[in-house]
């Protein structure tokens, strides 16, 4: 449905920002605060140079409402709603009230299946609150974009990110958690990923999350080796040992899946393509190929390799499964046009 889109009132009260998203290798999986979004344990990805969110928002004091489109189409409904919602809190903070006309554009294939939150409310972030005319630097950034999905607080940063759990709640827990980049040695990291199955969740990350932190016997002890995997991945890219990262990271993924499955009733994102992928690279490893898989709240497979050897390893998860793409360590969130920060 198109309708006629109001134009904002002057040129500098718009932006536009793009921003990449991340694949956690240490999971965010469980929230202590839901409205405040505030993790139960810190997680830790690598930001991607493929599939980037470009978002404009324009103010328009003559739009009864905010208007959003995603990729030509106008928003309604629950996306609508969660996209609205944040944009009403950038407003409360700029103090200002002026309806926003939002146009975002996904690179992303659509029905590839692969989540576009976290580039979406990066992107988001950075395009609003420039055009409200607020100045936040990247940690106030990050803590904004997680108030819109968790692990888009972590596609502010280009590269390796971490995000801060924090402590608290109420605003002593909101300003206590953020991203911060991980400085690493210049390591030659791929990512390839494999598309098992572009179709529709069977249930969202969120109330998925909420019945694993519910109901799993298994969630508080994936949490304490959560914590203890973080330590040892932070040491394993201090030393560049990619072997290493992606040992920690491949356990840590399947131990999230693990609390999915124990989660009454449970949830299950794998499927059998996930598995012969995860065979594959099993293969791959017994050939002296380093490769390590990670899944989200999804059935399709990231598998972590070096850039040299990428172009091996996508042939080789060809074999099992048609649809796949290779990705290097991507930039932060930036802005095309706006006010600089
Ligand atoms: O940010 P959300 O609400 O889409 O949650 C993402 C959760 C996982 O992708 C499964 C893990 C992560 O850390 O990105």
């Amino acid at each position: 449905m198109r309708r006629e889109r109001p134009t904002p009132s002057a040129p500098e009260e718009a932006a536009t920002a793009v921003a990449c998203p991340n694949i956690a290798l240490i999971k965010y999986w469980g929230k202590r605060d839901e409205r405040l979004v505030l993790p139960t344990a810190d997680s830790l990805s690598l930001t991607l140079d493929v599939f980037s969110t470009t978002t404009t928002v324009g103010l328009s004091p003559a739009a009864p409402r905010d208007l959003v489109a995603l990729n030509g189409t106008e928003m309604a409904d629950e996306p609508y709603r969660r996209v609205t919602a944040f944009l009403e809190l950038v407003r409360r903070r700029a103090g200002r009230f002026e309806a926003a006309v939002v146009d975002t554009h996904n690179t992303v294939p659509t029905g590839a299946g692969l989540a576009s939150s976290a580039s979406g409310f990066a992107a988001l972030a950075l395009a609003a609150s420039t055009a409200y005319g607020l100045k936040l630097d990247n940690t106030e950034l990050s803590r904004l974009a997680r108030r819109g999905s968790g692990s888009a607080s972590r596609s502010v940063f280009g590269g390796f990110a971490v995000w801060r759990a924090g402590q608290g709640t109420g605003d002593e827990g909101d300003s206590s958690s953020y991203a911060e980049a991980v400085p690493t040695p210049d390591l030659d990291v791929a990512m390839v990923i494999a598309v098992v199955d572009g179709g529709p969740k069977p249930i969202s990350s969120r109330a998925a999350m909420r019945r694993t932190v519910g109901t799993s016997p298994l969630y508080r002890p994936w949490v304490e080796s959560s914590r203890a995997d973080l330590v040892d991945i932070r040491a394993a890219l201090e030393r560049g040992d990619l072997a290493a990262v992606g040992e920690i990271a491949e356990r840590n993924a399947l131990g999230m899946h693990a609390t999915m499955l124990t989660a009454r009733p449970a949830v299950r994102y794998m499927s059998p393509a996930t598995l012969s992928v995860l065979d594959r690279v099993g293969r791959l490893r017994r050939d002296g190929i380093l490769a390590y898989a990670t899944m989200d709240a999804g059935p399709n497979v990231k598998v972590l390799c070096t850039g040299s050897t990428a172009q091996q390893v996508e042939r080789a998860v060809r074999e099992v499964t048609p649809q796949t793409f290779v990705a290097y360590s991507g930039p932060g969130a930036f802005l095309l046009s706006g006010a600089a920060r």
